[in-house]
């Protein structure tokens, strides 16, 4: 749906790698053009007309993410994107919070970001690290993480939706079941958030990260969401103008308060306030309809592949647009160079995921992600393509 607003989708391709980064709406790119061409200047610092309209702007977006994931509009702070966001927990909240002996619960399916912040903080604290084993479907399930948790388990950092292998996790339950144990919740929101409803107090999350880029918005900015009281204690990691209320010769200080004293310098302008117009577009067509639009896009595509000789899916079953699988005996890059020879681009390689091979027994996948753009159209295209695979090396080579 909606392929119209996607001046990418003009050209004659099949773009099926949403998970990496989704294409942006001509309203997107038109907002951003309009603030380099028409009110550029910077934020909380001018009087004159073209500033104070971008200052209405940059701080309103806070209230449409507030609207858009159901917290409060001082919890959220505006970050270069998902990866930025987990570090500012990790090294702004967490190195004051953990102790050694300590037990934060990660998995093997998580990406780099999730996982290397946690091993770089580790070596200077010495908390531990465990990591909860998924099930037979490679899926990661409350029950586990329950099995997992003891009275040294003082976080749980997951992602809302798995990059690979696509599960959506119970955030809901996993994240009463954290607040009642008092085990704080970290969410990586990267591939929940653009598609589908994502409800930060219903579902006790004590921080939630995302990137603008993965839900039709601009590349550099994303958002870190916090509770307030935790913000509050946090650290920033970077600290400069625009986040200080005073410093003197005698070495005092003191920082502006949340989420300003997290913004230091000047953020990212017309990302933000492209972010805003992503979010808006977003919520016209209604969250639920996207992921429901998806599922169906899942499931016709599941139908058409399912029973191709020689491919191998690994998550048939999960809820939500992404599916990975290999074509067996052919390395996934080759694949996705094949794909590519029909103007079908998806994403092939271990996906940041770098532990998920010891759970899933492969290194490598071909990564189909969707979006509501995608059609059943583009899903004929990749089948045909897929069930004339016996050519591909003649085809790449
Ligand atoms: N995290 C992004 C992906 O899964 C880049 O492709």
């Amino acid at each position: 749906m909606n392929r119209e607003d996607f001046p990418m989708l003009k050209k004659d391709i099949v773009y099926f790698d949403n998970g990496a980064t989704t294409l942006k709406p001509r309203v997107v790119i038109d907002k951003m053009n309009k603030y380099y061409l028409e009110h550029t200047s910077n934020i909380h610092r001018g009087d004159y007309e073209a500033a104070i309209k971008t200052n209405e702007l940059y701080d309103g977006v806070r209230d449409l993410v507030s609207k858009f994931i159901n917290c409060n509009s001082d919890e959220v702070i505006y970050t270069a994107g998902t990866t930025m966001s987990i570090n500012m927990v990790v090294f702004g909240y967490m190195r004051k919070y953990l102790k050694k002996g300590d037990v934060v619960l990660l998995n093997k399916a998580e990406h780099a970001s999730n996982v290397l912040p946690w091993i770089k903080l580790r070596e200077e604290i010495g908390f531990e690290i465990k990591y909860v084993p998924l099930n037979k479907d490679y899926e990661l399930t409350i029950d586990n993480i329950k099995k997992c948790v003891t009275d040294k388990t003082k976080v749980v950092s997951l992602a809302h939706v798995s990059n690979v292998v696509g599960d959506v996790r119970d955030v809901k339950s996993i994240g009463k079941y954290c607040r009642d144990k008092g085990i704080i919740f970290c969410v990586d929101g990267a591939q929940s958030v653009p598609h589908m409803k994502v409800d930060f107090k219903e579902s006790n999350m004590d921080f939630l990260s995302f990137s603008g880029h993965k839900m039709c918005g601009p590349t550099g900015v994303g958002v870190l969401v916090g509770r307030k009281e935790l913000l509050e204690e946090m650290d920033p990691l970077c600290f400069g103008g625009g986040m200080n209320s005073f410093f003197e010769e005698d070495y005092s200080y003191e920082l502006k308060t949340v989420p300003t004293k997290f913004e230091a310098g000047t953020p990212p302008i017309a990302e933000v306030i492209g972010l805003g117009e992503a979010i808006k577009y977003l919520m016209s067509i209604g969250m639920d309809k996207i992921h429901n639009y998806e599922m169906d896009l899942k499931k016709y595509l599941i139908e058409k592949i399912k029973d191709i000789d020689n491919l191998i899916i690994y998550n048939k079953n999960t809820d939500s647009g992404i599916i990975s699988f290999n074509i067996d005996g052919v390395f996934a890059q080759d694949t996705a160079i094949y794909l590519n020879h029909y103007h079908i681009y998806v994403r092939a390689g271990n996906h940041c995921a770098k532990m998920l091979k010891d759970e899933i027994n492969i290194k490598n996948t071909v990564r189909v992600s969707m979006y509501f753009y995608n059609n059943k159209e583009d899903i004929d295209k990749l089948v045909d393509v897929l069930k004339n695979s016996k050519d591909i090396f003649k085809v790449i080579i």
